[in-house]
């Protein structure tokens, strides 16, 4: 088998947009039958919160829809950079923070997630942390789950 195609999302903390975005893409290879061909896994810009499951509402999100998680929170490190094909943040904030750390000799791909979403390219995937309530979640996983098939649509027909 050929080398596996690696992915790492990213956002600020860890522990509510990447996780459920990095469980959305898991279950869509799984379901298309090439989960042997990826790594998958995500992480954070900041510190705050490594070691840490995701948020109780992101765990409740991903309950819902029959996703699985069990990672903890860790943050990027220099040799992701140069380990991971695709480096996906959520936000303008992730992708500046992303190319204001990238150690030279980097080849991943930096893409933002919300601009494979073919209902509203280029829409960031808002960081629901504040919220009081669940929405802004499931909002995300929705995003995540239009992003993450339409990457891998492109991904499969050789556009990335
Ligand atoms: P995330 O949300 O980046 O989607 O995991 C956040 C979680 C925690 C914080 C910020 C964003 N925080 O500042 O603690």
């Amino acid at each position: 088998m050929s080398e596996r195609k690696k992915a790492l999302f990213i956002c600020l903390g860890n522990i509510c947009r990447s996780p459920i975005a990095e469980a959305v893409f898991l279950k869509k290879i799984s379901d298309a039958g090439i989960g042997d061909q990826w790594e998958v896994d995500s992480a954070a810009i900041g510190a705050w919160h490594v070691g840490k499951q995701p948020d109780s509402r992101a765990l409740n999100t991903m309950k819902e829809h029959n996703l699985s998680y069990n990672n903890r929170a860790r943050q990027i490190t220099k040799s992701d950079f140069n380990y991971y094909d695709y480096i996906f943040g959520m936000d303008t904030e992730n992708m500046s923070d992303l190319k204001r750390l990238t150690p030279s000799g980097s080849n991943a791909k930096q893409l933002m997630l919300g601009d494979f979403d073919p209902e509203s390219p280029g829409k960031i995937i808002r960081d629901p942390y504040y919220d009081d309530g669940a929405a802004g979640f499931e909002q995300c996983y929705i995003q995540c789950v239009r992003c993450c098939a339409a990457f891998l649509n492109k991904v499969q027909n050789n556009e990335f």
